[in-house]
Order: C-alpha cells, then structure tokens, then sequence
C-alpha cells in the first residue's frame, strides 16, 4: 500500500516576539510544500529517507536513535501508524520544497504530511488528529512550540494566533498580492533573540508597554486588511511592524539591507519575519511588481523565494 500527502509550510506575517507577551500574530500558509509517501513494508521497521538532509535512518524496536535529526518524523509515523491501526512495518520517503531551519515551519509541514500520509494508508484524514500528531513531534524539534506551524500547515489560508485565545481563521482576498522572501544566509537564533527583548523589556518597562500596545492594535488591522483583500493597507501595517521590530531590538544591518532593497524595488510592505538577527524577510507586492523585487533582492540576499499565501492545507494526493 500507498500513499502520499502534502503540508505547507508558513510564514509570520504580522507579531512575532511580541506574542511571546500574548499579543496576538498572523501565520499564512504558502505555497511551498513537503511532500511524503509512504508504503507499507513486511519487516517490522519504520525506515525514514530525506532527500534534503541526504540522509537515511531504520527505527527498530529496541533500536529508536532519539538523537537522529529524523527522530521527530519517526515520532509522527509512530502515531499515526498507532492511531490507524496499521500492524505493518513503514518506508517514508520525504521531498521540501522548504528550506531547512529558515523559520518557513518545515519541520511541521514534513510531520503534518508524515501523519497524513500515514494514516491515509488506512483511515480517512481528520484534520484534528493530523495537526495533533504533528505537535507532538514538534514538541522534540521546538521543546515549547506555539503550536502555530503544524495548526497553518493542517489547515492552509491565514490564522490569527494568540496564548490566551487561541487560534481564529482570517478570511483571505489577497488575489494580486504575492510574497518574496529573502535569506540573508546569517543563521538566527530564535532563544537568544527572545532573551535579548526580555531583557530589554525588563529594562524599560513603560516604554515597551507602549510598542506592545501599537503591535497589538495593528495586528487587528492587518487581519481586517487581510479580509478585505487591501494590500496597499496591509503592506504599510508590515512596515510599521517592521519598525517596532527593529525598536526591540531584533534587526541587523543586513537585514535592513533586504528590506530598504524590497521597498525600492516596488514592495508595499517589506519585514523582519521570524525572531530577527538575521533568518529572512518577507515582502509583500501587487503581483505585477514581483519580477522586479525578486531581481532586486536577488542581488543582495542568499536565497529568494517568490511565493504566496495559500489556502490548501494538509492533502492527500494519491493511494493505492
Ligand atoms: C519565531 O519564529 C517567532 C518568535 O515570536 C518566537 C516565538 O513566538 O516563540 C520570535
């Protein structure tokens, strides 16, 4: 038997670091995605196989490398095999198109797809359980997860997300927006980064407050941008994110760099995505605009991706 699904993966488009205090962020689903088939096999084994880390691992009763870098998809294919009641061994063989460790929540789009293409061998997909498998593998890649990524990739389109409420589907019309993310190819450290706007904010408490405040309230705009389909709108909120981003202290010259780059070349509305320090930007732009920020961004970043939100999610597409 077989069977193949695919998940998105993400990016944050409005909040980050400031929902480590409750404000509340916005995660898009996007139009990259990680694709895996499994089969049933005899031996009781369940043998991983990733194309991108070009590498290979057999998870054996007895026999469970927790320090494997394909443990957590293990973990994933475990459950699900459990939860569908499969009594045969497993092969899983995994294609991104994401890039590893960028901030693009790859990880949940393989453990979104793992669980699905597992249980599909078997059961029809409840999105419920898929998303809730993926936590927990999640939890070995990212200890303490918001559980953001694997909600995105399960269920595509756009989610508002806060700790005290929850998740809430946001509505899409962005039918001439695209995306353009930028690697500035320096690695970020999403702990330090979240340790440096504690301190910062232990500091200078009052003042904090009030960029908090202004976060918050322009979130709730850029949902309602976000639903009425006003780029222009939502473009000039993620430049004011931008810079309340750099205010807490999360840019480096470099990622300016990309931004300012974005910007000139056409972008409405161009920022930090992720926890800063370096990692990637994100710029959004009329469609008709797009060339001309990926060639622009081209010339000064890593890696670019031209990309857009997108409303599928997990998905199964082929069994047999
Ligand atoms: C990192 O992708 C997002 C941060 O807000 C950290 C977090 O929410 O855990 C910087």
């Amino acid at each position: 038997m077989k069977a193949i699904a695919s998940a998105p993966g993400k990016v944050i488009l409005v909040g980050e670091h400031f929902v480590v205090e409750g404000v509340p962020a916005i995660a898009a689903a996007l139009n990259l995605r990680t694709r895996v088939t499994a089969f049933t096999i005899q031996e009781n084994i369940i043998r991983v196989y990733s194309k991108d880390l070009r590498l290979k691992e057999i998870f054996r009763e007895g026999h469970i490398k927790k320090d494997s870098p394909l443990y957590p998809i293990f973990v994933a294919a475990n459950l699900a095999r459990e939860h569908a009641g499969i009594d045969h061994g497993l092969e899983l063989n995994i294609e991104s198109e994401l890039p590893l460790s960028a901030g693009m929540g790859s990880s949940a789009a393989v453990s979104v797809a793992t669980a699905a293409a597992v249980i599909a061998l078997k059961k029809n997909l409840e999105k419920e359980v898929v998303s809730s498998i993926a936590y927990e593998a999640e939890k070995i890649v990212h200890k303490k997860p918001s559980g953001i990524d694997n909600t995105i990739s399960t269920y595509g389109g756009a989610i508002l997300y806060s700790k005290n409420k929850g998740f809430e589907k946001i509505e899409i019309n962005l039918k001439d927006a695209a995306l353009v993310l930028a690697d500035t190819g320096i690695p970020r450290n999403t702990g330090v980064m979240v340790e440096k706007v504690r301190k910062l904010k232990a500091r200078y408490g009052a003042i904090l407050d009030l960029i908090y405040a202004s976060a918050e309230a322009l979130v709730y705009e850029a949902s309602k941008a976000i639903e009425v389909g006003d780029v222009k709108a939502l473009g000039e909120l993620m430049n004011i994110n931008h810079g309340l981003l750099s205010a807490i202290g999360v840019s480096i010259g470099k990622l300016e760099e990309l931004i300012y780059t974005a910007r000139q070349a056409g972008a409405v509305g161009a920022k930090i995505t992720g926890a800063g320090g370096g990692g990637l930007i994100v710029a959004l732009c009329y469609k008709k605009d797009v060339e001309k920020v990926e060639n622009a961004l081209s010339r000064v970043a890593q890696r670019v991706y031209v990309t857009a939100i997108s409303k599928k999610g997990v998905a199964l597409e082929h069994k047999n």
